[in-house]
């Protein structure tokens, strides 16, 4: 038997409970895609047995184990290319200097997906700031989905994933081709870490970052979950750190934590101290 509109109802608000992600009821029909796979794993004959089962056993991990299916998952090297120009022109440069003593650079790559941003991230300082290779800096990559964490860990990609975005020059200064896969330089996989973090769920210890990329996840989000994960990335921050959000994101209409520093075809904040 087929799901009606009450159980995709339930399968929305169980998502929305556990990772925050709202789905459009136009779109139930991911719901059968994503989670026919996990409904046979579970023994269920149909999403509709699956559904009847989530509702009854209650089990927790199956819960998480939804909502980290219904993730959308789309990420590239070096994504639309705008924020990390002005990573290299103006942020970087800003951020190097103010930690020229310390020589320690903490950057967070919140809601990483298969690690593409975190290990551009990396690259970006290796070409364009030699210098900070000699320095303490981390780049730590988060997801709700336990998948692709341990996808982003392996630091291997297919040739489709590393056409999108990546250039030639970058591709064969920084991975090395193993069969059909490329895999990332160990000295690029040393500056980076992946754990698996709901930004909805209260965040675990992590350091202080001085840049947090939170790119393309808040828009599934409501305007409230995006104030309650506001209040935490600012917790999470350097005073003097910064903010950078997806082409379609904004922080104006959830917080007044962030304040626009630069908003060239992409947004970028400063915190604002809390007094
Ligand atoms: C569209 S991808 C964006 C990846 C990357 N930031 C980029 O811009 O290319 C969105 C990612 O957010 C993750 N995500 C969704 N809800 C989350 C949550 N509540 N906590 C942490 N990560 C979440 C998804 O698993 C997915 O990998």
């Amino acid at each position: 038997m087929a799901c009606n509109e009450l159980d995709y109802a339930y399968l929305r608000e169980l998502v929305k409970a556990q990772s925050a992600n709202t789905i459009d009821p136009s779109r139930n029909g991911l719901f059968d895609t994503k989670l026919t796979p996990i409904a046979r794993m579970a023994g269920a004959r149909s999403l509709k047995d699956f559904v009847d089962q989530l509702k009854t056993d209650r089990q927790a991990h199956m819960h998480r184990a939804v909502a980290e299916a219904m993730t959308i998952n789309e990420t590239s090297f070096f994504r639309d290319l705008k924020p990390f120009e002005m990573l290299r022109e103006s942020i970087l440069p800003r951020l190097i200097a103010q930690r020229a003593e310390q020589r320690r650079l903490r950057i967070w790559s919140a809601a990483s997906s298969t690690g593409q941003e975190a290990y551009s991230m990396a690259m970006l300082l290796a070409e364009h700031f030699p210098a900070t290779m000699g320095w303490d800096v981390k780049i730590v990559g988060t997801d709700i989905s336990r998948y692709v964490v341990e996808y982003a860990r392996r630091a291997r990609y297919r040739r489709l994933e590393v056409n999108r975005g990546l250039p030639a020059r970058m591709l064969m200064k920084y991975l090395e081709r193993d069969g059909e896969e490329w895999i990332v330089h160990e000295r690029i996989q040393s500056m980076c870490e992946f754990r698996q973090v709901n930004l909805c769920a209260p965040l675990p210890v992590m350091p202080q970052f001085d840049l947090v990329m939170l790119r393309n996840v808040l828009l599934y989000f409501t305007r409230q979950d995006r104030t309650v994960v506001f209040r935490e990335v600012h917790r999470k921050m350097a005073s003097d750190g910064c903010l950078v959000l997806g082409n379609a994101e904004q922080a104006e209409d959830s917080t007044n934590l962030f304040e626009v520093e630069f908003a060239a075809n992409c947004y970028c904040y400063r915190p604002v101290p809390v007094s």
